[in-house]
């Protein structure tokens, strides 16, 4: 790193640093009072402007509260879907690049619609604390205007659906508290963190909100004050992709080594490459609409990382962005999911599981291992996986990702890397029967038996690779064992159910 870079790394911890602490210092003035306004127009500040699949940069015709001429005037169709995208914070005091892909990618999934992007630069402009405070204004505005849709222009609010940015998401929440009915959908963007972790419900998102609230959380690290975007779940689901902290391709490191010239401007990308990719995430669900990600209900990011939460049953996954599944439940649904670096993101999710046999008792961390999957459609080799901690007679899980639809899988090649150049002289051995893998997208299952002909592999450190075929007669085998079983208990419904043949399953960890 250069002399230049560290002085640009440097203000960029102090931008940091100094707004975190003006965001503590002024922690009370989000309470402003907004509920005694009255039936006037006139002091509605928020811009609604209608965009066009054609030119969805150029705010061509701004619909006016009250004002019914601006509907026709702009084309707005009252009886089609309307899509309100809300912006965030900005320090420029311009509408953010994204805001126009965002309006294309919606017009291309859904035609027949109408898009608003709501314009409330001029109060989101401020220092953060300030702009912070205008989210109850702005909120008060776009309520007021969807009470005139309704009222006035009959609109159908069960058509409506507001996308809001990280400040905006909570400027979305307090409109769709104040509206005099609910809004059908709000989508949160990465909500802001700073001053609304502890907020009451009535001035951040909600699920209270709309009828139904989904929000991803992509950028929220380090402690819950200063983290940029909200760590609590704020919706009916709330979807952390990566574990919801850094995104791939947006590590400090990474973003260093890509880029030439270290300026302003790209300081600036570099600290919002997480926080924005929310917003490209569920582009990308409009898009390539064919490909959804799925995201896994789960208790915590460690036992998803373990590949534990690969589940389907009962709702417990759910299509991320656009096309997801409207599934309410009295508790905010924490989901997650794992992603590419680049469009289009979605990643295939596999859980590896196996039984490590060894005479002595032995417990190894950080084991680095390296994985190739063959399957009926492609191949991905040589992902590169460090096992946390391996123990003699324990199973060991983990979550494996690709990038490429294999189709079914055949087979797995499992090499044990040598963590230092002792163990050469003194490598370990592991003796493993057979692997079990699941495969999130498919919900499919099956065993692999190692390749030779000897009941059980070894695995040796800094050895060669084993390599293991998927068992059919294992599969039906098991299969015809759950049918004998489901006949016992005199009924299938335990196909579905939560209990019958749950303890003798292999999946029934979590
Ligand atoms: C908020 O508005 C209500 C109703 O108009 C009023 O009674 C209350 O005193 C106001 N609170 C503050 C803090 O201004
Ligand atoms: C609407 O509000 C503005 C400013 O708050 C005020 O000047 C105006 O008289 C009000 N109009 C009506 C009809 O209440
Ligand atoms: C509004 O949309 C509906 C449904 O697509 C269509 O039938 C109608 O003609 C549209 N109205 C106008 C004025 O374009
Ligand atoms: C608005 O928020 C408050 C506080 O959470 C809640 O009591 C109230 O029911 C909400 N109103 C609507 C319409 O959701
Ligand atoms: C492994 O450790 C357990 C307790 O830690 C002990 O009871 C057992 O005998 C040990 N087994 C071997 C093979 O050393
Ligand atoms: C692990 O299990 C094998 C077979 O059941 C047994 O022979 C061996 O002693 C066990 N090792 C330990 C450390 O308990």
């Amino acid at each position: 790193m250069g002399k230049e870079t560290i002085r640009f790394l440097m203000i960029g911890i102090c931008i940091i640093k100094s707004s975190c602490l003006l965001y503590i210092n002024t922690g009370t003035s989000a309470n402003r009072n907004s509920t005694d306004w009255k039936g006037n127009y006139s002091d509605i500040t928020t811009k609604f402007s209608v965009r066009s699949a054609e030119e969805p940069e150029e705010d061509l015709c701004y619909l006016v509260p009250g004002v019914k001429d601006s509907v026709t005037h702009c084309s707005f169709n009252t009886s089609l879907p309307t899509f309100a995208i809300i912006h965030g914070w900005s320090v420029a005091g311009l509408l953010e690049s994204w805001i126009h892909k965002l309006v294309t990618a919606l017009f291309k999934r859904v035609p027949n619609a109408n898009v608003i992007v709501v314009d409330w630069l001029v109060l989101a402009q401020h220092h953060y604390p300030s702009a912070v405070a205008n989210t109850r204004l702005v909120g008060r505005d776009i309520a007021w205007f969807i009470n005139w849709l309704e009222v006035d222009l009959k609109y159908d609010l069960a058509n409506l659906h507001l996308l809001g940015y990280s400040l905006g998401a909570h400027v979305a929440g307090v409109a769709g508290n104040l509206t005099n009915n609910k809004v059908n959908r709000i989508t949160g963007l990465d909500p802001a963190g700073p001053h609304f972790e502890y907020a009451e419900q009535a001035n951040r998102l909600s699920p209270g909100d709309a009828t139904f609230v989904d929000v991803l959380h992509t950028n929220t690290r380090g402690s819950p004050d200063l983290s940029i975007g909200i760590q609590r779940p704020v919706g009916h689901v709330d979807i952390y992709p990566n574990g919801g902290t850094i995104q791939p391709g947006c590590s400090f490191q990474y973003t260093l080594e890509s880029i030439k010239n270290f300026d302003i401007y790209n300081l600036n990308q570099i600290l919002k490459c997480s926080h924005e990719r929310s917003v490209h995430l569920f582009i990308d669900s409009l898009v390539n609409q064919q490909q959804p990600s799925v995201a896994y209900r789960c208790s915590s990011k460690d036992a998803f990382n373990r590949g534990l939460c690969l589940s389907c049953r009962k709702n417990r996954c759910n299509n991320m962005g656009y096309g997801i599944n409207k599934i309410r439940t009295a508790r905010s649904t924490r989901m997650y999911l794992k992603t590419g670096a680049a469009m289009p993101f979605k990643v295939f999710h596999y859980q590896m599981k196996f039984h490590i046999f060894h005479q002595q008792n032995l417990t190894l961390n950080e084991q680095p291992i390296t994985v190739s999957l063959f399957g009926t459609h492609g191949e991905k080799e040589d992902i590169q996986l460090v096992l946390s901690s391996v123990t003699s007679n324990t199973t060991s899980s983990f979550l494996l990702t690709t990038d490429v639809d294999l189709g079914e899988l055949l087979r797995v090649r499992l090499q044990w890397n040598t963590d230092s150049y002792f163990s050469f002289f003194n490598s370990n051995k592991f003796m493993v029967r057979r692997m079990r893998v699941k495969a999130g997208e498919t919900q499919s299952k099956g065993i692999f038996k190692a390749e030779s002909n000897r009941e059980f592999a070894d695995l040796v450190q800094g050895g060669d690779p084993v390599t293991f075929t998927k068992s059919k007669e294992a599969r039906s085998s098991r299969a015809r064992k759950r049918t004998n079983r489901l006949q016992m208990h005199g009924s299938s419904f335990g196909l579905n159910g939560d209990t019958t043949g749950r303890s003798t399953s292999p999946w029934s960890q979590h």
